[in-house]
């Protein structure tokens, strides 16, 4: 059995196709010494598309408000428990430029979703601004949900170059059962084909481990991520906050982190062996479910990493899931804590950098900038 699964992930390493529950073995692999084989295998072949640098990019959590429902999401627009909150348009862009500072060389600013026109003209007046500021050094990524593709487009010139917007689930009723009337699966799909036309690199990604999911699912996830042709890939783990409605549906949760951390981390070695060149992030969800879990994603495929950079004041209202990591953490401090700990793992951070998606660029046929 044990060589029938080495074969599998050599076969794989070496670019061949795998049938789909061949990729399902692979994702289940609990034995750890073929999850080392696995995640060996990945990350070296990370290292020969993408290089062994680490990009690092500046999380800004531009506000809280949503106006979506996700049953999952600690900021849902029914948790009425959240202190809601907006960054200025000036703590924004000068959240954005210590990213300058500490040489991330590329921010994201990430919200809840939000179509007011208030909301839509400040976040273009803002990457205008830091693109400014910055001379056009820093490269800014969005993750503002789905949007008309007017507004994708006015956000693209005015600089961002990047959009992250996760499927979430690609299964049609699976994604019905986590989200509510109001939320459309077609047209997040819709948006994500809008991103592409207007040029940005394009991110998308999924949670595993959610209530009634499989690894089945999971594989045509990744079918999903290829059909699309994503240049980056965001995934994590599910986990609970205690405010949502999915949360009763996983009452062993604390019993079942180790598991379900581990099923997270071969997702990243199968997402690296099929994808091969994409940007791939180790999530703060990793980072939720073990210290050490963003090193142990990159140890398994991952390239990118996301330091929150946002005011400590706000960071509580940011709340996506239970003990996200970085509450009280003081962002110079732990940027260096987190340059030594990627240098442990064996990687270096690579300063002043964009860390464009190597997979954009080779699709294009562009040299890579
Ligand atoms: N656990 C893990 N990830 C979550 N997200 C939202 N809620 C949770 C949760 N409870 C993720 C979604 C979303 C991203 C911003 O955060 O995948 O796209
Ligand atoms: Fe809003 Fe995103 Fe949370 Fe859904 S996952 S409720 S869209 S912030």
């Amino acid at each position: 059995m044990n060589d029938h699964i080495y074969s599998l992930i050599q076969l794989a390493a070496d670019g061949q196709k795998l049938q789909a529950e061949d990729w399902e073995t692979v994702l289940n692999i609990s034995d750890p010494e073929a999850q080392q084989f696995l995640y060996g295998k990945a990350s070296d072949l990370r290292v020969q598309l993408c290089g062994a640098n680490v990009a690092l990019r500046g999380l800004v959590e531009v506000s809280n408000y949503c106006t979506k429902n996700c049953l999952y999401c600690g900021i849902r627009k029914d948790n009425c428990n959240v202190p809601r909150f907006e960054l200025e348009l000036n703590e924004i862009v000068d959240t954005a430029m210590l990213a300058q500072e500490y040489r991330y060389g590329s921010v994201v600013l990430q919200s809840g979703e939000r179509t007011d026109v208030r909301f839509i003209d400040k976040i273009a007046e803002a990457v205008s601004r830091i693109k400014k500021y910055s001379n056009g050094k820093i490269g800014v990524t969005l993750s503002c949900g789905e949007q008309e593709k007017s507004v994708y487009q006015d956000w693209f010139s005015a600089g961002a170059h990047r959009y992250l917007l996760r499927i979430e689930t690609s299964d049609r009723k699976l994604y019905s059962s986590l989200h509510p009337a109001g939320h459309s699966f077609d047209n997040r799909v819709q948006c994500l084909h809008y991103l592409k036309e207007c040029g940005y690199q394009l991110g998308t990604g999924i949670m595993c481990g959610l209530p009634r999911q499989t690894a089945a699912d999971i594989v045509k996830d990744i079918d999903f991520f290829e059909n699309i042709d994503a240049d980056m890939i965001g995934m994590g783990p599910y986990l609970v906050q205690h405010d949502t409605p999915l949360a009763a549906l996983c009452p062993d949760f604390e019993q079942e982190k180790a598991a379900r951390l581990s099923f997270a981390l071969n997702m990243i070695a199968v997402v690296r062996l099929r994808l091969r060149d994409v940007n791939i992030a180790a999530t703060t969800a990793l980072h939720a479910l073990a210290p050490d879990g963003r090193e142990q994603g990159l140890k398994a495929g991952a390239n990118v990493v996301m330091p929150n950079l946002t005011p400590l004041r706000f960071r509580s209202g940011y709340l996506l899931y239970d003990d996200k990591p970085g509450v009280n953490e003081n962002a110079a401090a732990s940027r260096n804590a987190l340059r030594e700990s990627i240098e442990k793992a064996g990687f270096s951070v690579i300063d002043d950098d964009w860390g464009d998606s190597v997979h954009f660029f080779t699709k294009a046929k562009l040299p890579h900038a």
